[in-house]
Parts: structure tokens; sequence; C-alpha cells
């Protein structure tokens, strides 16, 4: 509830609409697709972060990478009232922001091998027996992710919950990719992030690649 109320009161302050409306994609067209050059005006590798929070660590990422292209997605629409003043308040030009369910983008509004690197960080573990149907990953999921991956494209991916990152990186290995070295980049970066190492929590983090020479979805 706190989260709420505070999201409702930064949607009320007075340029707040007009700060989210520079990054906003609108979702209220007849047939809401993903066409990344036509949302940037041009062709870059795209970054997406699914589940992006308030954008601690795509509004730093952006910035420090102007020749990529990022889009911050959440399922909630509060979350995302804030996350698109944030990232329109640091008028970023590559950096766009949508309220979506990352399993609808994925497994039906990008094109094959669209995508350069996902960014995953602390999805929901519904830890409930009755709540699993809400998880983000499941094996449906991870060969979506595969699919809009360009060869050679990576997947990042950090959890708080140990059960949960080994069926995550288990799933992710069985749709076709390769464990990387690289480490992940928001896995020390996000808000979650921050609070649990600030707490002493452990985090489990791993990067995926999709091999080079992959030419079709498994
Ligand atoms: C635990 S928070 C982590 C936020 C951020 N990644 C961080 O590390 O600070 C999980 C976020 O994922 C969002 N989320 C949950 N399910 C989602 C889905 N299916 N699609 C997109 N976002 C989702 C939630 O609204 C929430 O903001």
């Amino acid at each position: 509830m706190a989260r709420l109320r505070k999201a409702a009161k930064i949607w009320a302050k007075p340029n707040a609409r007009e700060l989210a409306g520079q990054v906003m994609i609108a979702d209220d067209g007849p047939v809401f697709a993903i066409n990344p050059p036509a949302i940037f005006g041009r062709r870059a590798p795209l970054e997406i972060e699914i589940g992006a929070g308030k954008g601690e660590f795509i509004i730093e990422r952006a910035g420090t990478r102007p020749e990529h292209d990022f889009l911050a997605i959440e399922l909630s629409a509060a979350v995302t009232r804030v996350l698109a003043v944030r990232c329109g308040r640091a008028g970023l030009e590559n950096l766009r922001v949508a309220r979506i369910d990352g399993r609808t983008l994925v497994n039906l509004l990008l094109a094959d091998a669209s995508v350069a690197a996902y960014h995953v960080y602390f999805p929901d573990p519904w830890p409930k027996g009755r709540h699993l149907k809400h998880r983000l990953f499941t094996p449906p999921f991870a060969a979506g992710i595969f699919r809009t991956l360009e060869p050679g494209g990576i997947a990042y991916i950090a959890t708080d919950v140990r059960e949960y990152a080994g069926e995550i990186f288990a799933m992710i290995e069985g749709a076709g990719f390769i464990r990387a070295a690289e480490l992940a980049p928001g896995a020390r970066q996000t808000g979650f992030a921050r609070k649990y190492l600030a707490a002493g929590k452990a985090v489990y983090s791993a990067s995926f690649r999709k091999p080079a020479r992959a030419t079709s979805p498994r």
C-alpha cells in the first residue's frame, strides 16, 4: 500500500505526465506491437529489462551506452508510472518504457532474433504452490527468450531465491543457451539488488548466451 501511495503522489506532481509521456509507448491502439526501429527511429542493438521496477539499473545503463536502445517494461501500472517519470526525467533518447506483461512481450510481440540482451533481475518468486502459475519463468518463456535473441545475444538473470535460481538456470539451459562468463550487470545495481546486498542476503546470478550459430528457435 505504501508503494501505491508513493506512486500516486509521484503521478500527481505537475510535470509527471509530461515526463512520462516523453518515454511511454502508447498501449491504447487496436494492436499493441513492439517495432523497435519505429519506436527509436533507428536500428541499434536492443536491450530489454523485464520487470524494471523503478529503473535504477536501466537508466544508468542506457546513459552509459548511447549506441544501444533500451526498453524497460513493467507489469504493475503504479510501478510503470514511477518508472516512466524517472526515465523521462533522465531525458535519454535511447530509453523507452512500456506497461506490458513480459510473457506477452516475449511470446507474442517481438520478432525472431530482434533483441541483443535481456535483463531479468529479481523476478517475483511466488513461493506458495498455488501461486506458481504467476511466475515469469517457464520453459515456454525460456524458449521465447531464445527465439527473440539474436545469435550471440545474452540473457542476464539474478534472483535472491536459491531454489528459483536453480530452476530458472536449468530452464534457460534447456532452451539451448550456453552459460557465459559475464557477470549479470544488474545483479548488484537494481533497487532490489542494493536492498538485498545491504541486508547481507545472497544473490544468485548468471548470464546465458545464445550460440552464435543458432539459426532457428529450438
Ligand atoms: C521484485 S521486483 C524487482 C524489480 C527490479 N527488477 C529490481 O531488481 O529492483 C519484480 C518486478 O517485476 C514486475 N513484474 C512481475 N511480473 C511481471 C511480468 N510478468 N512482466 C513484467 N514485469 C513483471 C513487478 O511489478 C515488480 O516491479
